[in-house]
């Protein structure tokens, strides 16, 4: 097989079920030899083709779990990489377009993140008292650091139970790159707000003072994810004035006002199931992506339950949208053809601490 990075494109694009129809045919002709995973914020004409859907964990330990020789990741970028840290070196984890990445995890990069690890040496030892947590929204070397100086990852469905296990090793958390969830994760541990100030790298000692660096239980990362950015509480005053039966659901991602008001709060996988669990002729008012959530209120509404979308504006994650029926078709007409098209492959020498941090993660979810 030949491996190749390749941007599709130029091709006049056929109409829908054509594209349908390739897929399909292509993954009976690998017979067993490839395995879909899709997130749940993937659009519907690809999320149907996934042989696994799930939350970030849940992909995880699917990834971890495959024997299939390819792992086409209907996801963004940082999922295709912990596909293939988890998997073995002779399967291949492939991103059907390089440009799925998530605006969030670019928001750490490794030396702005050397560099905060350094300048807070100038006040503390770290490596004794603070432990690096990185959301799984994160680039592979950050993952890495994290293996290397005794951290983690999280994702946003162990998120508390991965902050107990650091706080039970040191006194602190390095929280990045999304201050929301590490914020709401704290909270629930009944840190007080005062006591997580936000990191902010492009400043020195991020834009803090010793005695507050000394102070803080958790140090937020000043990174967030600009979709889960669009809700805002007055969204939920204004559907609750009129829904006053109905309940609110919210990704950690979401602010902290935001999810302060919720009724419940989780991973995509949480809010899926959580909706579908409740009663016939619920309603819900939803703030997160809104593949999912469209997908969602189609699949309740038989059962008379009314689900909306918590923002006026459409918030899509246009990185996940990235992923579409050609791409897919033509990454799996690649592999039919002995090629394998864009895949994602982490140096060993990273991929090895990579996997020490992630492994820690699965020990403790
Ligand atoms: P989940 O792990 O909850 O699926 O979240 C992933 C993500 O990127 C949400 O924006
Ligand atoms: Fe990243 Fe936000 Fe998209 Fe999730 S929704 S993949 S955090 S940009």
């Amino acid at each position: 097989m030949s491996v190749e990075t390749v941007v599709f494109h130029g091709l006049p694009r056929a109409d829908a079920a054509t594209v349908d129809a390739r897929i399909r045919r292509a993954k009976a002709a690998l017979q067993g030899r490839v395995v879909i995973l899709g997130h749940h914020y993937q659009r519907e004409e690809v999320y149907r083709h996934a042989d696994f859907h799930g939350d970030s964990l849940q992909l995880s330990r699917a990834a971890a779990q495959q024997e299939a020789e390819f792992i086409v990741f209907c996801g963004v970028h940082f999922m295709a990489e912990v596909a293939d840290i988890l998997s073995r070196p002779e399967q291949a984890s492939i991103l059907p377009d390089l440009n799925a990445g998530c605006a969030m995890a670019d928001m750490a990069d490794m030396p702005a993140v050397q560099r905060a690890w350094d300048e807070l040496a100038a006040v503390l030892d770290p490596d004794e008292t603070v432990t690096p947590v990185t959301y799984v929204n994160s680039s592979a070397a950050l993952k890495a650091f994290c293996g290397a100086h005794g951290g983690t990852v999280c994702t946003s469905s162990n998120a508390r139970k991965v902050l107990e296990w650091a706080f039970a090793r040191r006194g602190k958390a390095l929280f990045f790159p999304d201050q929301h969830l590490g914020r709401w994760t704290g909270h629930q541990l009944g840190i007080p707000l005062r006591d997580m100030p936000v990191w902010d790298p492009a400043k020195p000692l991020g834009g803090l003072t010793p005695e507050e660096i000394h102070r803080a239980k958790i140090l937020l990362w000043k990174g967030h994810c600009s979709v889960h950015q669009m809700f805002q509480p007055a969204h939920i005053e204004r559907w609750r004035a009129t829904h006053p039966q109905g309940q609110v659901i919210a990704h950690p991602e979401a602010a902290f006002e935001v999810c302060a008001m919720a009724d419940a709060v989780g991973s995509t996988d949480f809010i899926i199931r959580t909706v579908k669990a409740s009663a016939p002729g619920s309603e819900w008012l939803v703030g997160t992506e809104i593949n999912l959530v469209t997908r969602l209120a189609e699949e309740v509404r038989k059962e008379g339950k009314s689900v909306e979308f918590m923002s006026p504006m459409v918030c899509m994650c246009s990185t996940m949208f990235r992923i579409d029926p050609e791409h897919l078709a033509d990454t799996l007409e690649a592999l039919v053809a002995g090629r394998i098209v864009n895949r994602i492959q982490v140096d060993p020498a990273t991929a090895a601490l990579a996997r020490v941090a992630l492994e820690r993660m699965l020990a403790v979810s």
